[in-house]
């Protein structure tokens, strides 16, 4: 089965309004039928993004559950949609980790998410210890269980995963392209043929090649490479090439 390559850049907590807009100035997504490019931006800077997108998709980094109320600073997937973003990324291993996200609230957010036409990209990943200890399987395993077991079918189709080890998220230590396809080949085993499941975690211009050629790897979840323009449009290229 041939899924479209999704290529989506997280920037984190990076680059505010004024740098949003310089991006785009220098930035341009091809439009191709099998590559689909996505930016996620910080909420204050999806205005920019959106004015200027063109091709390029237009995402948010987080939501909150609820549809709206006394939720001081948080955002909501009404919001989101009124604004026209497309997708939301959905339990990153940094909100897991500093914000106590837990499988219960992912699994809220990804269908809160779903409930307002929002594409959820749902981040799995072990860390080191558990890579160390083998439990890799195990891990994300129950992290993919934890929201697909409770998603219809219709739900799961139009659910992204991304797979992020963490021990190579802004390390410079990515996944060799085996232990990629080896992960996304076990998440693929759980989940519907059509869903994509995208690899995150140091991925940039040099090693996307190795990495998008695998079988089971439908495109990537990019931080550091995806904040300069030039970089972030030959990852896209490379996905082209490669279709
Ligand atoms: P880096 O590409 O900077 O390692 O970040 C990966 C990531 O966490 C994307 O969500």
């Amino acid at each position: 089965m041939r899924r479209p390559y999704l290529i989506a850049g997280n920037w984190k907590m990076n680059q505010g309004p004024a740098q949003t807009e310089a991006f785009f100035g220098a930035f341009s997504a091809p439009s191709h039928p099998e590559v689909e490019a996505l930016l996620c931006v910080p909420f204050v800077s999806l205005q920019q993004a959106l004015a200027k997108a063109g091709a390029c998709r237009i995402g948010a980094q987080n939501l909150h559950f609820e549809e709206n109320g006394a939720y001081t600073g948080e955002i909501s997937a009404s919001m989101l949609q009124e604004m026209g973003v497309t997708h939301v990324i959905v339990g990153h291993s940094e909100r897991r980790q500093y914000f106590g996200e837990t499988d219960a609230i992912v699994l809220r957010k990804v269908k809160k998410a779903l409930e307002h036409g929002l594409t959820p990209i749902l981040c799995v990943g072990e860390v080191l210890a558990e890579r160390k200890a083998g439990a890799q399987e195990r891990v994300v395993g129950a992290q993919v269980d934890a929201v697909f077991g409770a998603l219809s079918a219709a739900e799961r189709m139009a659910t992204v995963i991304a797979y992020e080890p963490v021990w190579a998220i802004g390390t410079g230590e990515t996944a060799t392209p085996e232990q990629a396809q080896a992960m996304h080949a076990f998440i693929r085993s759980r989940v519907p043929a059509e869903v994509r499941i995208l690899y995150g975690g140091s991925m940039n211009a040099a090693n996307a090649e190795a990495l998008l050629s695998q079988p089971d790897v439908d495109g990537g979840l990019i931080g550091g490479a995806s904040l300069k323009p030039d970089t972030f449009r030959s990852i896209v290229d490379t996905a082209i090439r490669l279709r």
